[in-house]
């Protein structure tokens, strides 16, 4: 009897009818020691049975005060989470928090949402393995690579997890690029071979020491092979090169059937282009990608900062609805990168809580004509952002505005990026796409939209307090053109600013309070993005999975899912693969039971 024992009855319209499940730990079904000890012999004793991390700061044998304090000390450290298995950058439960066990929202420490199994793989004879495991005795299964997805698709309540942090069989760098298949790329330049769990830092630095620039992410330690590329990947470079998922020329693939394919243009091109957007975690585990690499080329930086001395909220609403307003016409002009408003010590302790700040960059491709470019540029920045709050400047806000020229794409990097953030239970971050004419002469309508975003009511109290607005520059340029055998979400080809609301509730608030607060930034916060931008979408990789409009939000028209879908039943016929709002998901639902986590139940 393969089906769990402890199958919830379920409401499906007038009918009742019982669910097939994923086995879990307290199911007869669940498998046995035994065949756990022959998975892990198949494996070279690769599989793991995981512990809380915070497990020594609870009563019980393994309590331990001075353990608990350095688990508590690392607790969001991203690279202490990456070489955890069950390191999670947004832990989807804050079962077994590392804190005093006197707390009464945390009586106990479990699991909660972390897998109860992780194979540590090393090939993909391991990943095959665990894969036909999770099959064959109907475990749920999931994939993880950094653990940095903000919604828990690499978590799962009682599931096999599949780590591919440590297969890693390789960087390569190819000078022309060739199939070995012969498949016709249309790419004659550079390209390189990601073998494995490598995070963006690894590939950044490998481009470098090649003299070249890949679209990666914004922060070092995200994945390079998993959920970034296969759900979009927004970069620092995408303005210039196109989405980090519009790079890729061919992946090697576990595929739920256990074997091993090669997914391109020629070989598999259904999975080729559903692994280009479709998102991670839901058609097979990636376990390499051949990406295109590009020559380094030198960069113009500018860096501003307008920080209330007078001001108001208010004030520095306006000034930041104004300067949105020209995103489009700076990104025409070859300018892409990152701005912020609100409390900022949220994304570093060296910032006052209250600003307006960006660094923006535009790379130089015409190195024969620098200087022209690069006072043409700056006349631009001058003109269209920095001289209308001149005349507030010293008295209002203080003002400031730099440049400068950095040689490669690396040094100018290093210079905006690389800003560690820590992990988080208690956030929450919803984004929304923004094209050119959500922007253009529209600031009236961008300054009401952030008075929603920075109060809890509407027309209440202007509050920056543990909320930041994050404007993405990373659109505009190729990210506009569209690929073929790519399924990205087709509004962000009209994208030039995917701007964000992170929202950060205090850890005291009950069940009922966090539902109140998580609504109001899903329904009211975000709508007000939403009513600025008909038809554009959300960005998969971060945003709210509460969004009831994820479906159209994520995948935008409904051809495409119902296209996305098809290819998932094709690949994954007995869904060995689930995660939470990805292609496919809907026929599952977790069984929480008042909890915040349970067993994965098929819905009739
Ligand atoms: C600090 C930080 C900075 C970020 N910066 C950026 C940015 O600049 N640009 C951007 O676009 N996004 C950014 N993101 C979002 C990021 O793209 C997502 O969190 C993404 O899902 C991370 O992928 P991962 O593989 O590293 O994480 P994981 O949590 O390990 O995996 C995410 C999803 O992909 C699946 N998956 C992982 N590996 C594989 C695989 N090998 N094969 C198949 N499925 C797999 C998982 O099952 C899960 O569904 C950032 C996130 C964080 C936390
Ligand atoms: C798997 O085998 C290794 C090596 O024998 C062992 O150290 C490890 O504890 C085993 N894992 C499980 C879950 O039993
Ligand atoms: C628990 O609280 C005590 C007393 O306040 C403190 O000394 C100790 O460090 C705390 N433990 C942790 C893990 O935070
Ligand atoms: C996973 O495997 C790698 C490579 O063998 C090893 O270095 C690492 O310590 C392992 N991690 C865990 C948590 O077992
Ligand atoms: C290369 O271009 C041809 C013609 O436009 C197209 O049919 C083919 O799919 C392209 N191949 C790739 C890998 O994009
Ligand atoms: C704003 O004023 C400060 C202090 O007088 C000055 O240093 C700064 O350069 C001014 N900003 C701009 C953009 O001119
Ligand atoms: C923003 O400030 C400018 C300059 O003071 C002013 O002209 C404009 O009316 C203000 N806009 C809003 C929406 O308050
Ligand atoms: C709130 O402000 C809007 C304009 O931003 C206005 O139309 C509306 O009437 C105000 N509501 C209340 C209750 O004051």
């Amino acid at each position: 009897m393969l089906w769990s024992t402890s199958a919830v009855l379920l409401l499906a319209g007038t009918q009742t009818a019982f669910a097939k499940c994923k086995c879990t730990p307290t199911d007869d079904c669940w498998p046995s020691l035994s065949s756990w000890n022959s998975l892990n012999s198949s494996i070279d004793g690769r599989l793991i049975h995981n512990k809380p991390r915070a497990e020594a700061c609870y009563p019980g044998q393994n309590y331990n005060a001075q353990a608990c304090q350095e688990v508590a000390k690392e607790w969001g450290d991203q690279s202490v989470i990456a070489l955890d298995p069950i390191g999670y950058s947004y832990p989807a439960t804050p079962s077994c928090a590392p804190i005093n066990t006197t707390l009464p929202s945390y009586p106990l420490c479990e699991l909660g949402a972390a897998p109860a199994y992780s194979i540590n793989a090393t090939s993909a004879t391991d990943v095959s393995a665990g894969v036909r495991f999770a099959k064959d005795n109907n475990v749920r299964l999931v994939i993880k690579n950094t653990g940095h997805d903000m919604v828990g698709r690499s978590q799962g309540y009682g599931s096999l997890s599949i780590w591919i942090k440590y297969i890693q069989t390789g960087l390569e760098f190819h000078q022309n690029f060739a199939s070995a298949d012969g498949c016709q790329p249309n790419w004659t330049g550079s390209a390189i071979t990601v073998g494995g769990g490598y995070v963006w830092e690894d590939v950044y630095n490998f481009a470098a020491e090649h003299g070249h620039v890949v679209v990666g992410g914004d922060e070092k330690t995200v994945g390079a092979i998993g959920g970034y590329i296969q759900g979009g990947g927004h970069s620092p470079s995408s303005r210039y090169f196109g989405l980090g998922t519009d790079q890729v020329l061919e992946m090697t693939v576990v595929l739920a059937s256990g074997e091993v394919a090669t997914a391109n243009a020629c070989e598999n091109p259904d999975l080729f282009k559903a692994l280009r957007g479709g998102g991670g975690g839901t058609f097979g585990v990636v376990i390499s990608a051949i990406i295109k690499a590009y020559p380094t080329k030198p960069m113009l930086m500018h860096s501003m900062a307008v920080i209330p001395i007078k001001a108001t909220i208010a004030n520095t609403i306006n000034a930041t609805a104004n300067i949105m307003s020209k995103f489009a016409v700076l990104s025409d002009t070859g300018f892409s990168g990152y701005a912020l408003m609100g409390d900022a010590s949220m994304a570093s302790a060296s910032y006052p809580t209250s600003l307006y700040a960006h660094g923006f960059g535009m790379m130089i491709q015409d190195e024969n004509n620098q200087d022209a470019i690069i006072a043409q540029a700056k006349a631009l920045v001058e003109k269209e952002i920095v001289n209308d709050l001149l005349p507030y400047n010293g008295t209002e806000f203080l003002v400031t505005s730099t440049f400068e020229t950095l040689p490669t794409f690396a040094e100018y990097y290093n210079a905006i990026g690389g800003q560690s953030t820590t992990g988080n239970t208690n956030i929450m971050l919803s984004s929304r796409m923004f094209g050119k004419e959500s922007l253009e002469n529209n600031a009236p309508k961008l300054n009401d939209m952030l008075h929603t975003v920075f109060s809890e009511t509407d027309n209440g109290t202007l509050t920056t307090d543990k909320t930041m607005f994050l404007m993405n520059l990373v659109g505009g340029g190729a990210v506009l053109e569209s690929q073929p055998h790519v399924s990205v979400n087709p509004a962000w080809r009209k994208t030039y600013v995917l701007n964000e609301i992170i929202a950060e509730w205090p850890f005291d608030l009950t069940s009922p309070e966090i539902k109140a607060f998580k609504d109001n930034v899903v329904y009211r916060k975000t709508d007000a993005m939403k009513a600025l931008t008909p038809g554009m979408g959300a960005y998969i990789n971060e945003h709210v999975g509460e969004d009831p409009n994820w479906k159209a939000d994520f995948y935008g028209p409904s051809s495409n899912y119902d296209w996305l879908l098809s290819v998932k039943q094709k690949y994954d016929p007995e869904e060995v693969f689930w995660c939470w709002r990805c292609v496919g998901s809907e026929g599952w639902t977790q069984e929480t039971d008042g909890q915040q986590y349970g067993p994965l139940c098929q819905i009739n």
